[in-house]
């Protein structure tokens, strides 16, 4: 089995270690306690002073604390590690074992709890996440020898997706479609609510890496291929996440997957990639810079290695990039047991212990573990003791988990009201899921077949027209999606459009296979929806060998057309899949994984009652051999669909039941500094007769910089709702340091810069001058 399906792989092995380690209980505790030792601080002690400043608060704690008690604040433990025998792992249904509290959080006086892709408490439910993460807070906060809270960590990448209960929103991959930073600053804030109800403090979102492989599996969990699109959206989520201030309402938000996880040179999760630092400076680092600056509280740390050199014990990314260059103050994340993988899987050191001075020494504060509490206390703490990790690099590690727990309120406000958390989650959400599906999925093609008319005989069909499992895709309850026999709150296509005919006098019939072909005969329009199973990714997180529609999907699309009656394809999947004549219907939608509302706003879009106005934030490949694809790619001398950038669908692209042209374009002055910043002023006008939503990308071209730069970038964009008929005006904010490039040879590093020089926007075929000086 590959590296890549880690999780399973490695729970496997970890139950053999723990026992071998002697963490289980028959084998007796293993853990010092040298916090037992240590008496009780006072109940005035400085850092129980809310009024007092955090620096301070921070200085007086860590003072107190022993070796052990600073180890175990840098490690985070998976919940299944408090469940009765504190061994068990990656289950639901995990009831909290008073014996695996003493153990995990006393004894080894561990800081942060996660859970890991599907453990949750029995039922899953708000109020039982409540009551769970109570519990374990009581037991740090009351039962421990400094009271020191601790900081819960969760997956919800596309809503509340953990809980039962919850509604569940389209994937990144498919809110960048919309091209709306607000949409998706409300996304993230309303599961930052749902989130801190529940308990939960940290919330690993956004994915600031760049889909540019569709063969990846995570490249769903992306805001698409271009670094100012996926910038804008991660800032977004994280000012979602967590409010103004960071303050105690919300919970910490994690930049993730520091740097270089989502182009691994096989296209194989968690395997290695070759990147220059000019393309990592110039693409892949700015959507990380975005959510810094938008105040990420945490980052966390790409699996696998850059140049060969294991991510996690990089000083140059770490430290250099991270901290130096791009200011990041925060708390540093390992991935899912990658220290111990610097070991066990890069074999990169000797040692656990090595392992452990590696990764704090290049920048880690914060070892997921998460499963060996006594293996990882003890080759931390044999780390600092042996001198190779610097107790002062411990100090700063601990200092920055602390300060992060008391901006985050924790220490103040430890619990949740587990009669209030169903409030914050139950439903809540679902007018906006209808909308973030309407905005976010992308008309691809349109012969006149839509809007649907009223009265239509509408056959649907396709094996993810009535699939919740499929149209949530993964990180839904599990990491790998719906198991049998959950239920989540879905509207599937079937359902959405019997509701929608209702209102348009339409008659739907839904049928399967043979039967389908053989109504589609007697329908006005057959509408069948094709994409991807959440286990299609026969590897790994969802890996595709060959980014393609199934045989069988692509000949049932074929049979339908075959008896005349015009078809729609909507496509349910996690990335842009090669089609053939399947893309050639009279319709063609791409949906994404749209969530709990799917049915409902794909009917509204079918039937008019919503206008379509998502665009491409990827490059729909045409064959599969055209992966990776990205617009930025330069096109080569042998001119022609070998070397030219030849997409099915271009990055951008999408279609409307209006139309609209860009009027006006003209920008306030002709000059700018290159730290200042380009106000863009457009005109849009609606030129046809529905209301709609237009996406206004700006695109630059660079003056001549010594290197072979892209033909043109992302610069800006902004959305404008416009009445048919009418006008609006927008500004698009482009600040000019997205136009720095790293200079130099082939193995340039310095720090990015603006040339100098003219440079022309390209707006709506409009062009507009402006020089940087
Ligand atoms: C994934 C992360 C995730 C973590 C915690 C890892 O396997 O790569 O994205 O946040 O698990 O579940």
């Amino acid at each position: 089995m590959r590296a890549a399906s880690h999780r399973r792989t490695a729970l496997a092995a970890l139950a053999v270690l723990v026992v071998v380690t002697g963490c289980s209980e028959s084998s007796g505790p293993a853990l010092r306690t040298g916090a037992a030792s240590a008496s009780a601080p006072p109940a005035d002690a400085d850092y129980r002073d809310a009024g007092a400043p955090v620096e301070a608060r921070v200085a007086d704690l860590l003072g107190r604390m022993t070796l052990e008690e600073k180890v175990g604040q840098v490690i985070q433990i998976q919940l299944g590690r408090l469940a009765p025998g504190c061994e068990s792992a990656g289950m639901p249904g995990v009831r909290v074992d008073p014996t695996c509290l003493r153990r995990v959080l006393g004894d080894a006086a561990i800081g942060s709890i996660l859970s890991g892709g599907g453990e949750g408490p029995a039922g899953n439910d708000a109020r039982a996440w409540a009551e769970m993460t109570n519990e374990i807070q009581r037991y740090a906060v009351e039962e421990t020898r400094l009271g020191i809270p601790i900081l819960y960590g969760l997956d919800l990448v596309h809503g509340p997706s953990a809980f039962h209960g919850a509604t569940i929103f389209p994937h990144q991959i498919g809110l960048a479609a919309a091209w709306d930073p607000a949409l998706v600053e409300e996304v993230a804030a309303l599961t930052g609510a749902a989130a801190r109800a529940t308990g939960v403090h940290w919330v690993f979102s956004p994915v600031a890496d760049l889909g540019r492989d569709a063969r990846w599996g995570r490249y769903y969990e992306t805001f698409g291929e271009d670094p100012v699109l996926a910038g804008e959206l991660t800032a977004a989520v994280t000012r979602g996440l967590q409010g103004d201030d960071g303050g105690a309402g919300r919970v910490a938000a994690s930049a993730k997957h520091f740097v270089g996880y989502s182009q691994p040179l096989t296209g194989h999760d968690r395997t290695g990639a070759e990147l220059p630092v000019r393309y990592l400076q110039d693409t892949l680092i700015p959507p990380f810079q975005a959510a810094v600056d938008a105040g990420a509280h945490t980052v966390m740390v790409n699996s696998a290695s850059v140049n060969g050199v294991p991510v996690h014990m990089s000083p140059y990314l770490l430290r250099t990039q991270l901290r130096e260059r791009m200011g990041f103050d925060g708390v540093v994340i390992s991935d899912w047991q990658d220290v111990r993988l610097l070991q066990t899987e890069h074999q990169a050191v000797g040692s656990y212990r090595a392992a452990m001075a590696a990764a704090f020494s290049a920048g880690i504060d914060m070892v997921m573990e998460p499963s060996d509490v006594a293996g990882s206390t003890e080759a931390l703490r044999a780390a600092v003791e042996s001198g190779d990790l610097p107790q002062e690099r411990l100090d700063d590690a601990v200092r920055r988990v602390l300060t992060l727990k008391f901006r985050l309120g924790l220490f103040e406000d430890p619990y949740v009201d587990e009669a209030a958390a169903a409030a914050a989650v139950d439903g809540v959400g679902r007018d906006l899921a209808r909308r973030a599906v309407q905005s976010s999925s992308v008309l691809l093609r349109n012969d006149g077949v839509l809007p649907l008319r009223d009265g239509a005989r509408i056959l649907v069909t396709g094996p993810n027209a009535d699939s919740p499992a499929n149209q949530m895709g993964n990180w839904t309850i599990y990491w790998r999606g719906l198991s049998r026999g959950d239920e989540v709150p879905a509207v599937t296509v079937v359902d959405g459009l019997r509701a929608a005919a209702g209102r348009h006098g339409a008659t739907v019939v839904a049928a399967d296979g043979d039967e389908a072909v053989a109504a589609a005969a007697d329908a006005d329009v057959a509408v069948v929806v094709v994409g991807e199973g959440i286990t299609d990714g026969a590897e790994g997180l969802n890996d595709a060998e060959v980014v393609e529609l199934a045989a069988d999907q692509q000949r049932l699309v074929a049979d339908l057309q075959a008896t005349g009656t015009p078809v729609v394809v909507v496509v349910v999947a996690s990335r842009p899949l090669v089609l053939g004549a399947a893309g050639e219907t009279a319709g063609l939608l791409m949906a994404w994984q749209p969530g709990t509302e799917a049915g409902n706003g794909i009917a509204d879009l079918l039937f008019g009652d919503a206008n379509p106005s998502g665009r491409l934030p990827v490059s729909w490949p045409r064959t599969p051999g055209d992966v990776p694809m990205f617009y930025q790619q330069r096109r080569g001398p042998n001119y022609g669909p070998s070397s030219d950038y030849d997409p099915a669908h271009p990055f951008g692209a999408g279609l409307s039941y209006t139309t609209f042209a860009v009027r006006d374009a003209s920008v306030a002055a002709p000059e700018v500094a290159a730290d200042g910043t380009i106000e863009l002023r457009v005109t849009v006008a609606n030129t046809g007769d529905r209301d709609g939503a237009h996406v206004v990308p700006v695109f630059v071209t660079h003056p001549v910089t010594g290197l072979a730069m892209p033909e043109r970038l992302l610069a800006g964009f902004t959305r404008v709702d416009v009445a048919a008929g009418e006008e609006a005006e927008a500004t698009v904010t482009i600040p000019v340091g997205r136009f720095a490039v790293t200079p130099g040879d082939v193995d340039g590093a310095g720090e990015p810069t603006v040339p100098t020089g003219p440079y022309t926007l390209e707006v709506g075929g409009r062009s507009v001058g402006v020089t940087v000086r």
